[in-house]
């Protein structure tokens, strides 16, 4: 029989198209002798729909479409089934059952742990991270502390909270103060490059801070990469077996783009003038890049003994791409971020080192599989002694060690 895999795409981010096009990718080259395919979308106003036609790109023109001809549902645990029952009406009619689910989705309030937490609180496999680092891939400050704590190369970074900077903005400037300039100001979860601006002073530091809490509650401002060459390099695997993908150089004709280039064709009269507007990051397959990048093979292996470290240090899992700042005159790197779910889970880096994307897709399926094993197997150990507890000691006697325990 065929596993049942429904794909999770869409949500309330500003990346919900992008994640369309990354799961419409995906599910055509999912092997259909083995799994079988149950798209769920979830809209930007969070409501999920499942049909065949989600698979087709053609519809997401017209939601009024998707309303017509797919059926509005929600996911949820019956009796150890995972089910997908349609909304409203008079009848608990289910739609679809489904064994696994493979949330492909970009950004806040999907690929940052929300939606996994609502998934392994109904209890269902899933592809991918698991809560924990999902949260801090998607925190700029956590993941920062993380990787710090472990000794990896970045540049110097401060974090605060809004909060702080509204109560005393110059005790913020004193902070950025052991940074130098020019430094970069970031909103820690929005990602895309929204909210992100470069300053080489105090007054443009504070225009960029005003900006950036606008978009966050957790500002980073750190030192900025000079002479800059970025590249990519995707990660496979859980906390205890990882393998690295072709390593990319993302080049663009701007050099910086901005969220408008991106998402909003040219963007003209919205794009920043600024000399240091910034590029997106989702790095999607149709970007510009040169791969595998030019690089010396000490260079090379640093990036991938880095982006390993990098990837067991948030104990994630499943295929996430870990993305480089390169110093071209110093030959110094840096690491900048992790893009847990990454965009068209970028399959290009694996498809240069000759792993085709169905390959990379079953791959990353097995490991949530995996995950999802090594999951359930603590937590049941976890009952059994409570249990064996309570029969050693017995009745409420037996009880009250328990309790003892737990406390
Ligand atoms: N420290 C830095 N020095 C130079 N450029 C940077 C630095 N940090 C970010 N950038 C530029 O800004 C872009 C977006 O920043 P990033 O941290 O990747 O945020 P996002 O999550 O929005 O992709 C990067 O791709 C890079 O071009
Ligand atoms: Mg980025």
């Amino acid at each position: 029989m065929k596993i049942r895999l429904g794909v999770i795409f869409g949500g309330e981010t500003v990346e919900h198209e992008v994640s369309i096009i990354s799961a419409i990718q995906a599910m055509n080259k999912i092997d259909q002798e083995k799994y079988e395919i149950i798209p769920i979308y979830i809209t930007k106003d969070r409501e999920w729909y499942t049909g065949d036609m989600l698979k087709d790109i053609e519809f997401y023109q017209d939601l009024s479409l998707i309303k017509r001809y797919t059926e509005n549902v929600v996911l949820y645990c019956d009796n150890g089934r995972y089910v997908l029952q349609k909304k409203g009406g008079l009848f608990k009619r289910v739609v679809k059952e489904i064994d696994i689910a493979f949330p492909i989705v970009h950004g806040t309030n999907v690929e940052d742990g929300v939606l996994q937490g609502y998934l392994q609180s109904i209890g269902i496999p899933f592809v991918g991270p698991n809560v924990y680092a999902a949260v801090v891939g998607q925190d700029k400050a956590f993941m920062k502390d993380i990787w710090n704590e472990a000794g990896l190369p970045m540049t110097k970074y401060v974090w605060f909270y809004d909060s702080d900077y509204k109560r005393d903005s110059e005790e913020i400037v004193k902070l950025v103060s052991k940074l130098k300039y020019p430094v970069i100001v970031k909103p820690a979860t929005t990602g895309s490059s929204v909210g992100i601006n470069v300053c080489d002073n105090d007054e443009k530091l504070i225009e960029a801070i005003d900006e950036a809490v606008q978009y966050d509650q957790k500002i980073v401002v750190e030192e900025l990469v000079q002479n800059l060459k970025e590249v990519n390099i995707a990660v496979m695997g859980n906390y205890e077996h990882q393998k690295v993908s072709e390593i990319e150089e993302v080049l663009s004709a701007n050099k910086f783009l901005t969220f408008a280039d991106k998402y909003i064709g040219n963007g003209k009269g919205k794009l920043k003038t600024s000399k240091y507007a910034v590029k997106t990051s989702k790095g999607m397959a149709s970007a510009n890049r040169k791969l595998p990048a030019d690089l010396s093979k000490e260079m090379r292996e640093k990036i991938e003994e880095v982006a390993i470290k990098a990837f067991k240090a948030l104990g994630t899992s499943g295929n996430s791409r870990i993305d480089f700042l390169i110093d071209e005159n110093s030959n110094k790197i840096y690491i900048n971020e992790i893009n847990s779910i990454p965009g068209s889970l970028a399959f290009y880096l694996w498809d240069a080192k000759d792993v085709d994307f169905t390959s990379v897709l079953d791959e990353m399926i097995n490991i949530g599989i995996k995950d999802y094993k090594k999951r359930i197997s603590k937590t049941h150990s976890f009952d059994s002694n409570i249990l064996q507890g309570f029969a050693i000691n017995g009745g409420i006697k037996g009880m009250k060690g328990v309790k003892g325990k737990l406390r």
